[in-house]
């Protein structure tokens, strides 16, 4: 689906889409109509008990000559309603109209005096929305199948086109993401995941440096292996540097994401009910990659590496046994209670390579790591862990105005101590309780002297089992708008 701007309402048929805040008069939203026209909305608002929130929709049809036009209505909530507003407005209007039969959407913006980021905001939600993975389907019927071909944004200001080149580029990362999420396990593994990144970023100027078994034997990368060693698939990490900023910038912001590409628990078997959604254990990988993809396509001026730590967790002969002791990259050694605990086992050992390889200010981890941090924080909310104050609470801004959303947790000693094992220097798996903060207390004891570090556990955010604003049911792409936010607000040149 494409998105444009312009000045004007262009000629021929269209769906016309009206946006009314809170504190609008509806009667000057709908000035653009005829009377008979505006009579028949007003009552259709009325009629609909459509009060303007956040993202609602209604829908009727005004005559336009000999033939009618579809209107939509669409809320824009209170002046205090959320920053990604617009985003949302979009994304509702297109899961209307997708397979609604309209092949135009025309949104008129004209007279809410708003600044061209709006324009841009909305047609990116519009964008987001209609993304859909159908490669396997083969026998969609007609309804089923998208109409909508393009979004026409009218009166968004001067400026909408040139932040759109933004926000084109983040939808480009965005849908790479869904598509590695969306994709099985029998597609996705760790090399076929190496070699979609590497298809994906031809030509934009990103180093890549892909590590094998063999040189991370040599790395000592004992945790990471042992993760990989029951698959048939080998595993893989993967750095990928974009260095927009060149010399003049700093030291590299690093991010680092789990790429499981399956997880059936290994040895610690996972129940069969529902197993298949652990083809989208690689979901910060997945994000992580989308990050680098919008960094390069709009050339960002900051030098930003993502790493994908890449393994596929499966029982086997050769498989790792719970009560095995591995001895990691950083040197401390990690008793084995449970291999459905493998997220924090492949991230530790990237950890260590990335603080050696890079030196990195900061680093950010995206991982789908518990299953309890949906008990906690649900479907709303990632959760937050960091050593930092200040890069926590720029994390949690990113958060807020992308709409990927963040909420911080405790860590700390009292916590860290139930990781401890009476046979090495630490085990994979504490008590049930607090499960998401002693996994992030793991990851902490990998941490370097000196080095800001924040933990984000998206095991609730990656998949949706249903329908939201910017995502149909399934991949969302989690992460990727909220770290392409917080680059550009706080590491651009
Ligand atoms: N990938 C899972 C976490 C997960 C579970 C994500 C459900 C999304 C939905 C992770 O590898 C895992 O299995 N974690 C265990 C840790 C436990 C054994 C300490 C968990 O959460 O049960
Ligand atoms: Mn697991
Ligand atoms: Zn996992």
């Amino acid at each position: 689906m494409k998105v444009r701007f312009a000045a004007q309402r262009p000629k021929g048929s269209y769906a016309l889409a009206l946006p009314v805040r809170g504190e609008d008069m509806l009667s000057d939203r709908l000035a653009g109509l005829d009377e008979a026209g505006r009579r028949l909305a007003a009552r259709a608002a009325e009629a609909q008990r459509f009060e303007r929130e956040a993202a609602s929709v209604v829908e009727t049809f005004v005559a336009e000559g000999e033939t009618a036009r579809r209107l939509l209505l669409v809320g824009l909530g209170g002046k205090k309603d959320e920053e990604a507003i617009f985003e949302r407005a979009g994304g509702a209007l297109v899961a209307r109209l997708l397979t609604s039969g309209e092949t135009r959407l025309v949104v008129d913006l004209g007279g809410l005096g708003l600044d061209s980021s709006a324009a841009a905001r909305l047609g990116f939600g519009a964008a987001a929305r209609s993304w859909r993975h159908d490669a396997y389907r083969t026998k969609l019927g007609r309804k089923q199948k998208p109409t909508l071909e393009e979004v026409v944004i009218v009166g968004g200001g001067e400026g909408a086109e040139a932040e759109w080149r933004r926000h084109s580029a983040l939808l480009e990362g965005l849908a790479f993401t869904r598509t590695l999420v969306a994709e099985p396990a029998n597609v996705i593994y760790p090399e076929s995941f190496v070699e979609r990144c590497r298809a994906a970023m031809d030509g934009l100027g990103v180093e890549f440096t892909v590590l094998d078994e063999k040189r991370m034997a040599e790395l000592g990368m004992g945790a990471l292996l042992g993760v990989g060693q029951g698959s048939a698939r080998p595993p893989r990490l993967l750095a990928m540097r974009w260095n927009g900023a060149g010399d003049a910038g700093s030291k590299p912001l690093v991010l680092i994401g789990k790429g499981v590409t399956f997880d059936t628990g290994g040895i610690s078997i996972k129940p069969a009910l529902g197993m298949e959604a652990m083809k989208w254990d690689m979901g910060g990988a997945g994000a992580v990659a989308g990050t680098i993809l919008a960094l390069a396509t709009r050339k960002a001026k900051a030098n930003v590496v993502g790493i994908c730590t890449l393994a596929e967790n499966m029982p086997d002969g050769n498989a790792q046994r719970p009560g095995d002791v591995v001895t990691s990259m950083s040197g401390q050694t990690i008793e084995v209670i449970n291999t459905d605990a493998e997220g924090r086992l492949v991230l530790c050992d990237a950890m260590t390579w990335a603080q050696r390889e890079y030196k990195p200010q900061l680093m950010i981890d995206l991982a789908t790591l518990t299953g309890a941090m949906i008990i906690s924080l649900g479907h709303e909310y990632a959760g937050l862990f960091s050593n930092d104050d200040g890069l926590a609470a720029d994390l949690t801004e990113a958060g807020n105005s992308s709409g990927d959303r963040l909420w911080r947790l405790p860590m700390g000693d009292a916590y860290d101590k139930l990781m401890d094992s009476p046979i090495a220097d630490m085990k994979n798996s504490g008590p049930r309780e607090g499960g998401s903060i002693t996994a992030a207390c793991f990851l902490g004891r990998f941490v370097e002297e000196g080095v800001k570090w924040a933990h984000l556990d998206i095991a609730g955010m990656v998949w949706a089992d249903k329908a939201s604003h910017l995502y149909d049911k399934g991949a969302t792409g989690f992460g990727v708008a909220l770290l392409e936010r917080y680059v550009a607000a706080n590491h651009e040149l």
